[in-house]
């Protein structure tokens, strides 16, 4: 049995509000699967589930074949869970916290301890281990966090959004620890926003959006799904954006209007390039910078969607805009 992960057409619903719609996805052992979505995609609600703490309405799960709802303690004997929100206790110590996890999964004192000195060493949380959780930086709760879900070396591991909130820097550091389990044979569900982060960690990925899977495959597979190249340009502040949008002869613009931005999909980038320069320049449009890009997973998403997926990207104002074809 290759996948360590199985999800076979979950549904759970709060009330009236379907917030998983029969999804299906798996995980082969020791890849890192990605579950990329937006705020209330359900990404936490799988997470849960998957992880025995909430029950769905329907369809099934496996973790290392076990059925996470009729086999719900020998599941949890083999994963860890680093959740969206901190589940350490403030007023112990970064050690303290290890010692208490290694006690809840009924290690014994010595291999508590140990595990406790390696992950303070591996996680670089040595000259803190004796400070009070309150006083650690965001960065150093999320790397105490993580470690503590790996006190049992779990064969499974779910990171619930790991980096969301982490400075540059500190985003960084925790890409490399995942990068570093995942080179052994943890098999690790991480959930995220971020493209980037879905295409740096993962070695699959499936997009949800409102409770459905919309797309899955590897990084690559989705960036090539949404054409080989994208085209961004910038309308400058003296000309008519809407004219702009008007004479631009493509299918699909993508456009940001306070960013006085239009966007189009290529798959002859400078070919094309030049005939929407054209065009433009006839209606006397002036542009103010033209960029040419590889697409992003953002750009997948907004392809699929509409919308791209992240706030901090979309600006809250990209809309898709689908021309009748001339
Ligand atoms: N206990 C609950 N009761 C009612 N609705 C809930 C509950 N938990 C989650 N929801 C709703 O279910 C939907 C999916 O939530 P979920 O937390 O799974 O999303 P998410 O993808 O993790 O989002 P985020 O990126 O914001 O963490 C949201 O609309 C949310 O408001
Ligand atoms: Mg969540």
């Amino acid at each position: 049995m290759d996948n360590a992960i199985v999800v076979e057409g979950l549904k759970k619903s709060y009330g009236k509000l379907q917030v998983l719609d029969g999804i299906n996805f798996a995980a082969r052992r020791g890849s890192v699967l990605g579950i990329l979505g937006p705020n209330g995609a359900g990404k936490t609600t799988t997470v849960k589930i998957l992880s025995t703490l909430l029950k769905p309405d329907g369809g099934r799960a496996f973790i290392n074949g076990y059925d996470v709802v009729r086999e719900s303690h020998k599941v949890r004997s083999s994963i860890g869970l680093t959740g969206q929100y901190a589940a350490v206790d403030e007023y112990l110590s970064g050690e303290e916290n290890l010692e208490m996890m290694g006690r809840l999964y009924r290690l014994s004192n010595a291999d508590t301890k140990s595990r406790t000195r390696e992950l303070l060493r591996q996680f670089d949380l040595v000259d803190a281990a004796s400070r009070q959780l309150r006083t650690y930086s965001g960065g150093m709760r999320r790397r105490i966090d993580l470690a503590a879900s790996l006190i049992a070396s779990p064969s499974v591991l779910f990171l619930d959004e790991p980096t969301t909130g982490l400075d540059p820097r500190s985003r960084l550091l925790m890409w490399d620890i995942i990068k570093e389990l995942a080179a052994g044979d943890t098999t690790i569900l991480l959930t995220t926003q971020y493209m980037e982060e879905a295409d740096w960690l993962a070695d699959e990925i499936v997009v949800i959006d409102r409770g459905t899977v919309i797309t899955q495959g590897t990084p690559s597979e989705l960036k090539a799904r949404v054409g080989s190249e994208y085209l961004e340009l910038i309308i400058a502040e003296g000309s008519d954006f809407e004219t702009a949008e008007n004479v631009i002869m493509c299918d699909e613009l993508y456009i940001d209007r306070p960013r006085r931005s239009i966007s189009v999909a290529t798959r002859n980038g400078v070919r094309e390039l030049k005939e929407i320069l054209d065009c433009l320049e006839k209606a006397r449009i002036e542009v103010e910078s033209v960029s040419l890009h590889r697409p992003t997973l953002d750009d997948v998403f907004l392809t699929l969607t509409g919308r791209t997926a992240t706030a901090e990207n979309d600006h809250g104002q990209t809309e898709k805009k689908e021309k009748a074809k001339q």
